[in-house]
């Protein structure tokens, strides 16, 4: 598939997670095969007041590439304004937010409230296209099934969105009040697939082999987005890439996956310096330890450290 110039041999993307997705974990994704990653979402407001933190969310490195920066808001003019702003970070893509639940968000009318106002949705995406005018950086919206069961309207989003300009939709097949846990909706995807003729992505519970070959066959999207299933286990990307070869796919052995849970939370500790690198390591080991033989002894162990070597010394323990 192709997003712009971007050619995507499978189309297999990582999904936006706030708290998430950082350089870090972007990193070992791509490792692993994810082809396009995406920034944590980040506020349209703040990258116009120039926030120091939000403008470190936003740092893209070169042996990420392609990443496309995600933003969200729900006024046109600033979305421009930012989208321009963050080209800055000469991201690969511009992403735009109408899927986020959170309440701080939704309730703001950021995010997945837009869903509700298909004419603001329609300007929102039309501004920043023209903002970006020339800029050769593909334009992309995220979208859910719809607000809530009443109003599944995804397919007329889409279908509005494709006309204001964006190159591609990524669709997760949920509405917002379903949150994250009910199994996605294929058909409303299929649905989308076929009101647009720009590459659409399918997103939703997407965990192994079988649940994406299940997704492309069905709605004969373009591509898929991955969320929580890379989450300890980033090799859900080649798992995928294989099946999508006829391939054999064999998990790796555990000196490979210590040697990636380290190299991650070092790369981690580099980007946020030692007190909130390893914070936020618990829970990406936690999440890498999921099922192991004595895992929650480890896992409190690796709550109770304080430094970067100590997690280590655990790791190596874990996985012995
Ligand atoms: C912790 C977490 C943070 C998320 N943050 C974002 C975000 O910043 N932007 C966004 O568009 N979606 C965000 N999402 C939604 C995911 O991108 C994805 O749509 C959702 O998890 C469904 O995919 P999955 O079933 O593969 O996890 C987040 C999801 C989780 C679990």
């Amino acid at each position: 598939m192709k997003i712009g110039k971007i050619e995507l041999k499978h189309g297999l993307f990582l999904a936006p997670m706030a708290g998430v997705s950082d350089a870090a974990f972007r990193r070992v994704c791509k490792k692993y095969g994810a082809e396009m990653v995406c920034t944590e979402m980040i506020s349209s407001r703040a990258l116009c007041y120039n926030d120091r933190k939000t403008k470190e969310l936003a740092v893209i490195a070169d042996d990420e590439r392609p990443c496309a920066l995600q933003i969200f808001g729900n006024d046109p003019e600033i979305m421009a304004k930012a989208a321009v702003l963050a080209l800055e970070f000469a991201p690969d893509a511009i992403d735009i937010n109408m899927g986020c639940p959170a309440p701080k968000i939704a309730g703001n009318g950021d995010g997945s409230a837009l869903m509700k106002k298909p004419g603001l949705a329609y300007e929102i995406v039309k501004r920043v296209k023209e903002a970006l005018g020339g800029k050769n950086v593909p334009l992309t919206v995220k979208i859910r099934s719809g607000w809530d069961e009443k109003s599944k309207n995804a397919p007329e989003i889409a279908s509005l969105c494709e006309k204001a300009g964006a190159d591609a939709i990524t669709i997760h097949g949920r509405t917002k009040d379903q949150m994250y846990s009910p199994p996605a909706d294929l058909d409303i995807i299929r649905e989308v697939k076929k009101s647009v003729s720009v590459p659409v992505i399918a997103n939703g519970n997407i965990y192994d082999a079988k649940s994406a070959l299940e997704m492309f066959g069905y709605t004969n999207c373009d591509g898929i987005m991955i969320g929580r299933a890379a989450l300890g286990n980033p090799y859900v990307f080649k798992e995928i890439a294989c099946a999508l070869d006829g391939k054999d796919y064999k998990k790796p052995p555990r000196h490979v996956v210590v040697a990636d849970i380290k190299e991650h939370i070092t790369a981690l500790v580099e980007l946020k310096g030692e007190f909130v690198g390893v914070r936020e390591a618990r829970k990406h080991v936690a999440w890498y330890l999921k099922g192991m033989p004595g895992a929650p002894v480890f896992r409190n162990q690796v709550n109770a450290a304080t430094s970067l070597k100590e997690i280590k010394t655990i790791i190596d323990k874990a996985f012995n």
